[in-house]
């Protein structure tokens, strides 16, 4: 896997402690980010926009996959006990400044929070949480991508659908018959949005 894009910015703003206090803080900020993306796609709906609506309903699922993957390594490895949290979601603004606000969350993760936690993890020597964390970080850097995508053309509406990576969360803009680009799954498994 490619390593160019995993360097840390600087005075970076994350908190990253253990790789359990990681996975832990990892399930929190996914818990957010999928509450926050499914109120934002109800008010894109609403607001007229059924594509950025489908968008951010197919990014609020890649966070849950996420958080399915660090809650299962939280409860395999280090507290079989462990209950997932809960998170308020925001209020909506309108749907432009949403896609923005969403995209700044995508783009702290993938350049700040999971480089730290990856590091963390590669000290630690524990490969699980390095796979989780790598997959999740390239994974929100196309969640980035698609929520610009997004908003440089809100005034062109697609009928194209999303396409969801069940295994990492990565998610393609249109109908695809390549394998994912991040975990290599096949397309014939993606989820429509
Ligand atoms: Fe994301
Ligand atoms: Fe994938």
């Amino acid at each position: 896997m490619a390593k160019s894009n995993f360097n840390v910015v600087p005075n970076p703003t994350a908190k990253a402690g253990t790789t359990l206090e990681n996975l832990k803080s990892a399930v929190n900020g996914e818990t957010g980010a999928t509450t926050k993306y499914a109120a934002y796609a109800k008010a894109a709906e609403e607001q007229g926009f059924p594509a950025v609506a489908r968008l951010f309903a197919a990014t609020s699922k890649a966070e849950q996959i996420h958080i399915n993957l660090e809650a299962g390594l939280i409860r395999k490895a280090f507290e079989p006990d462990f209950q997932n949290p809960t998170a308020e979601a925001p209020e909506p603004l309108s749907t432009d400044l949403n896609l923005i606000d969403a995209a700044k969350g995508e783009i702290w993760e993938t350049s700040d929070m999971y480089p730290q936690f990856i590091k963390a993890a590669e000290a630690e020597g524990n490969d699980e949480a390095v796979r989780i964390f790598t997959r999740a970080k390239l994974a929100e850097g196309f969640h980035a991508q698609r929520y610009i995508d997004a908003y440089n053309t809100l005034d062109k509406p697609t009928d194209e659908h999303y396409y969801v990576c069940p295994v990492c969360g990565y998610i393609h803009k249109g109908k695809t018959e390549d394998p994912c680009p991040i975990c290599g799954a096949k397309a014939s498994v993606f989820l429509e949005f």
